[in-house]
């Protein structure tokens, strides 16, 4: 029989050093300082250098979560990387990771393609897992060198984006009421070109023509996606909390997907939740993605943000278009 509750052992994050400021940011394209902080809250971002690749900013993250949480490589037999900047097409980043932090060879390993949901649907497939009884250990990193992706001439996605990772460790506890308490996920399928790479996959793989026009790298409907951006986490989280019986104002911190500081302005309004209620580092960060939740997660447990007994809700919002939330009973 399986134990009650799925806990969070330890947290990690990591960011490579080099900051790429709104300023420098202007040199490049047609944009200003003033431009990005007023429409995204974003004053800077961490770019990693050529020769870093996913794995190896997981790794970091993932070294810091096991110290943590007192465990070994060896304690782990679950690792799932969520990520959509791999370090190749094939095989799973999960693998790389396995192989640089040593972990044994019977542990089960892959990556999660959910987007900036990534690292909220790898959490319920880590606890789903865990709960069947049949692993001890799971780690869970969300990763993503999304300078790699961008298209550096286009003004309305280059500004948005940084790299970074975060990670979890996970197992289980005989404390009833503990841990992750719920998840609800989600997906608006037919928002799949709003936010998308059109080349390099089986559908059109990269030609002259995708150098060319730049359609192997990233591509977004701004206006489009903040809209169900703003709809789909505030559904998301009212969702949750009526499933648990609870009011937004027994949330003690949301720890929302940082895309856009208006975004999360107008969730904290619709909630009715003050913004210090919300943790907030998209002006540091920008948007990582998937490692955006677990990156601002370990970041406020340093800061003391949050404590033993805290209700915690984790709400997620990206490319699919998929979204996500998490209660969690620190
Ligand atoms: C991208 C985003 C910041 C744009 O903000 P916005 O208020 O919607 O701005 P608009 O799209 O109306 O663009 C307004 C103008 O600014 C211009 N613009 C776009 N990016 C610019 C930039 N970096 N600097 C200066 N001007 C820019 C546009 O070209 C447009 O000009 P036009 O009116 O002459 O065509 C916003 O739509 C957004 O955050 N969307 C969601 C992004 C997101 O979070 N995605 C990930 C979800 S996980």
């Amino acid at each position: 029989m399986a134990h009650p509750s799925t806990v969070i052992l330890g947290t990690g994050s990591y960011a490579p050093p080099r900051v790429l400021t709104n300023e420098e940011l202007a040199l490049q394209v047609d944009t200003s300082d003033e431009w990005i902080r007023t429409r995204t809250g974003i004053r800077e971002r961490r770019i990693a250098d050529d020769a870093v690749a996913a794995s190896d900013l997981a790794v970091e993250a993932a070294r810091a979560a096991m110290s943590d949480a007192d465990l070994e490589a060896s304690d782990i037999d679950l690792l799932i990387v969520a990520t959509i900047t791999p370090d190749y097409p094939m095989p799973a980043t999960a693998c790389v990771v396995q192989r640089k932090l040593g972990l044994r060879t019977n542990s089960a390993c892959f990556d999660l393609n959910a987007a900036c949901s990534g690292f909220v649907y790898s959490l319920d497939t880590a606890a789903a897992m865990l709960g069947s009884g049949r692993y001890r250990h799971a780690l869970v990193i969300g990763v993503e060198k999304m300078s790699s992706i961008v298209d550096w001439t286009d003004r309305n996605t280059c500004v948005l984006f940084g790299d970074a990772a975060g990670a979890v460790v996970m197992g289980m506890s005989d404390e009833r009421g503990a841990g992750l308490l719920g998840t609800r996920l989600g997906a608006f399928g037919e928002g799949t070109e709003l936010l998308w790479i059109s080349d390099g996959g089986s559908r059109t793989p990269i030609t002259q023509e995708s150098f060319a026009n730049h359609s192997h790298r990233l591509r977004m409907k701004g206006k489009e996606v903040f809209k169900l951006a703003v709809r789909g986490m505030e559904d998301a989280c009212r969702e949750i909390l009526e499933q648990h019986h609870l009011r937004a104002d027994q949330i003690s911190l949301v720890i929302p997907h940082q895309a856009n500081l208006r975004i999360i302005e107008a969730i904290s309004h619709y909630l009715e939740l003050p913004m210090d209620r919300f943790y907030i580092n998209v002006d540091r960060f920008g948007n990582t993605s998937a490692a955006s939740i677990p990156l601002a997660l370990d970041e406020a447990r340093r800061l003391g943000r949050i404590q033993r007994g805290d209700l915690i809700l984790l709400v997620a919002f990206g490319a699919g278009l998929t979204y996500g939330s998490a209660l969690i009973r620190w």
